[in-house]
C-alpha cells in the first residue's frame, strides 16, 4: 500500500492524515467545513465538545515545535481527549530503544492516536504502516516531505478571507527546497483549483523539478508578486540545509525579504501569510509581519479548529470500523 492510499479506509474516509497529495477536493472541503463548525468552540466559556471523550492522543515530537504541538494539544483537549506529551529527550529512545518499540509500548497502554513530528521524510508513513489497526497517525511534519495540517489551516485561512479559490493567484516565497509546508500547500492549492500558483526564490532554493508540480517559477520577486492575492512567506530552513545556499542573510533580505515596496506590487487587498516561526529582517520586515495585511496570527488560531477537524475525522473512521465488527 502506498502513502496515498494507506491514509484512507475502504470507504475513502480519513484513517490517518499523512499527506495532502492524492486526496480528493471533496475531502479537503469536508475538513474545512468541519473546522468551520469547530471554530466557535474556542470562543465558548466552556471550550470543550465531547467528541473524543475517552480517547488518548499522544504527541510524539522528535523535532522542536511551538505552534503545531500546542495547537494539537489544545485541539485534542477541546475534543475532550486525554493528551500525553512525550518528552523525547527524557524518553527511553535515548537509551537505545527503537522508534517501533517505543510505539508498541504506547500501543500497549491503549492509546488511540499518535501525532508525530520527525526529521526524516516518510517517518509518519512508516509509523502508520506499523501501528495497530485501532490507532490513527497524524503527520505533524516529516523532514522536507509534508506538513498537511499546516497546509489545511492555511487553506482554511485563505477560504475565510478570500472565498473562491478559483479566482486566486498565490505566491509562495523563499526556501521552497527545504520546505515541507510549501509542498503540502502546493498540493492543496492545486487540488482546490486556484487560478495560479507562483513560487519565488533564488535558484539555489527552488527545487529543480518545481514546474512538474504545476507552478510558475520566478527568481525576480517584483515580477512574481505582481497582482497576487495571497503572499506566503517561508523561513530559511537552516536545520535541513547542508552547505551554503546564500551569500548572506542581509543580501537575502534585500532581494527576497518582504518589504512595503515589494508588497505594494501585489493586489491592494492581498493577505500576507507565514507558517511560522518568522525571522524578522530575514524573510519579512517587522512592519509587514505586524501590518494590516498580515494574517499570521489568524493562521495560528485557525490551527486549533482545523486540527480538531482532522482528529475528529480519523476517529470517525475508527468508530465506523468498530461498529462493523
Ligand atoms: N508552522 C510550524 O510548524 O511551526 P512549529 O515548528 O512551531 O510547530
Amino acid at each position: 500500500m502506498n502513502r496515498h492510499t494507506i491514509q484512507l479506509d475502504a470507504q475513502n474516509r480519513l484513517r490517518h492524515f499523512l499527506t495532502i497529495e492524492g486526496l480528493k477536493r471533496s475531502l479537503l472541503i469536508e475538513i474545512m467545513d468541519l473546522a468551520e463548525s469547530f471554530s466557535g468552540v474556542s470562543e465558548q466559556s466552556v471550550k470543550k465538545v465531547p467528541l473524543l471523550r475517552g480517547k488518548t492522543v499522544v504527541n510524539l515530537f522528535f523535532e522542536p515545535s511551538t505552534r503545531t504541538r500546542t495547537t494539537f494539544e489544545l485541539a485534542a483537549k477541546r475534543l475532550s481527549a486525554d493528551v500525553l506529551n512525550i518528552n523525547i529527550a527524557a524518553s527511553a529512545t535515548t537509551k537505545g530503544e527503537t522508534l517501533l518499540d517505543t510505539l508498541h509500548n504506547l500501543e500497549a497502554m491503549h492509546c488511540d492516536m499518535f501525532v508525530v513530528r520527525h526529521a526524516s521524510s516518510g517517518s509518519a508513513h512508516f509509523i502508520a504502516s506499523h501501528v495497530a489497526p485501532h490507532i490513527s497517525v497524524i503527520n505533524a511534519g516529516d523532514g522536507r516531505h509534508a506538513h498537511p495540517t499546516q497546509a489545511m489551516l492555511d487553506m482554511f485561512t485563505i477560504r475565510r478571507l478570500k472565498g473562491d479559490f478559483h479566482k486566486l493567484k498565490v505566491a509562495i516565497v523563499g526556501d521552497l527546497l527545504h520546505s515541507r509546508v510549501a509542498r503540502s500547500q502546493i498540493h492543496a492549492l492545486s487540488t482546490l483549483g486556484v487560478d495560479e500558483i507562483r513560487v519565488i526564490g533564488p535558484r539555489t532554493l527552488i527545487p529543480a523539478a518545481a514546474e512538474t508540480l504545476g507552478v510558475h517559477v520566478y527568481h525576480d520577486m517584483r515580477n512574481g508578486l505582481r497582482d497576487v492575492d495571497v503572499v506566503i512567506m517561508l523561513r530559511l530552513q537552516y536545520e535541513r540545509m547542508n552547505g551554503a545556499f546564500l551569500p548572506s542573510e542581509h543580501e537575502y533580505f534585500q532581494v527576497y525579504g518582504l518589504t512595503e515596496d515589494k508588497l505594494a506590487l501585489a493586489k491592494p487587498d492581498a493577505i500576507v501569510m507565514h507558517p511560522g516561526p518568522i525571522n524578522r529582517g530575514v524573510e519579512i520586515a517587522s512592519d509587514i509581519a505586524d501590518g494590516r495585511q498580515s494574517v499570521i496570527l489568524q493562521q495560528v488560531t485557525h490551527g486549533i479548529a482545523v486540527r480538531m477537524a482532522v482528529m475528529a475525522l480519523t476517529m470517525r473512521s475508527h468508530a465506523a470500523a468498530l461498529e462493523a465488527t
